[in-house]
């Protein structure tokens, strides 16, 4: 498939996703949304591919946004329908199988910002800066930013991010959690590629349930999202994929998973 605003390069069992509008810092657009969407939906059903990375394309910029031409005129009915087109995507990579990681490689601002918030792990170069700068244009993030960063660093951090406007440096962010990790910019990429291959060598199923576990268990009480595990443990017992991981294990062998 191929898109206008981004790219997307399949290498081995990754895929690397590019948001591609580099000159202006990879802002997006309605188009560059609905074709993410799109490779979401795509990459969720695809066999081959066992993580997702995303990045920005060029030297500068993550996401430096939202497009702000995009944003200017909208008004109540326009203006939410932007938010949920946005969310729509952040939450189908939620809900994905695929693990999603981010490699912040610049500006990771507003809407960009939300956009890393919804992968799965987030990898920054020292370069990056991270924020939600949207009070600072009278509006409010909305692509889930209010929501995800209080679960993520805490409500007191996340609003001080929001209220301020101020970005994060990739150090600070890195010692509150909302990034696993930092790196010089020109390991970033293959860095982040090591991660999401190491969760490719293992049980690809067992992957996506353990995922679909921690997400749906985020919102729910203890009690409850207990009983999600379960329920999930159940039907990881359920495949040939873990009598392949246990019987390798017990004959002391590496295991040969399925892609199914
Ligand atoms: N929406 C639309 N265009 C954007 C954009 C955004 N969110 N962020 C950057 N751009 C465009 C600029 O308008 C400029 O386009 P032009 O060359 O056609 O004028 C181009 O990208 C380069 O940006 P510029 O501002 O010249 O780069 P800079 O290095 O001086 O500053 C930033 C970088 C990130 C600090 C600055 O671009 C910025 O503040 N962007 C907006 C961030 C923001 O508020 N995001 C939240 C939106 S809800």
């Amino acid at each position: 498939m191929s898109y206008a605003n981004i790219k997307v390069e399949v290498d081995g069992h990754l895929a690397i996703v590019y948001i591609n509008r580099p000159d202006k810092l990879n802002a997006l657009n309605n188009d560059t949304i609905s074709e993410l969407t799109q490779c979401v939906e795509e990459m969720s059903t695809n066999e081959e591919i066992g993580a997702v990375i995303l990045t920005g394309a060029g030297e500068k910029a993550f996401v430096a946004g939202a497009d702000i031409g995009m944003l200017v005129d909208q008004g109540v009915v326009d203006g939410r329908g932007n938010a949920a087109h946005g969310q729509r995507l952040t939450r189908l990579m939620e809900n994905s199988p695929k693990p999603y990681l981010a490699a912040i490689n610049g500006y990771a601002l507003g809407g960009g910002l939300e956009l890393a918030l919804a992968c799965d792990m987030r990898y920054a170069s020292t370069k990056a800066r991270l924020g939600l700068p949207e009070v600072s244009l009278g509006i409010i993030p909305g692509y889930g930013g209010t929501q995800r960063l209080p679960r993520l660093v805490g409500m007191g951090r996340a609003l001080e991010m929001i209220l301020t406007a101020d970005p994060l440096s990739a150090e600070d962010a890195c010692r509150v959690g909302l990034v696993n990790a930092v790196f010089e910019p020109e390991q970033l990429l293959e860095s982040v590629k090591a991660i999401a291959n190491k969760i490719v060598s293992r049980g690809p199923t067992a992957v996506g349930l353990a995922k679909q576990a921690a997400h749906r268990g985020a919102d729910l009480p203890i009690s409850e999202g207990l009983s999600v595990e379960a329920d999930l443990f159940g039907v990881a017992s359920s495949t040939d994929e873990m009598k392949e991981g246990l019987r390798a294990f017990l004959e002391k062998r590496d295991p040969s998973w399925k892609r199914q």
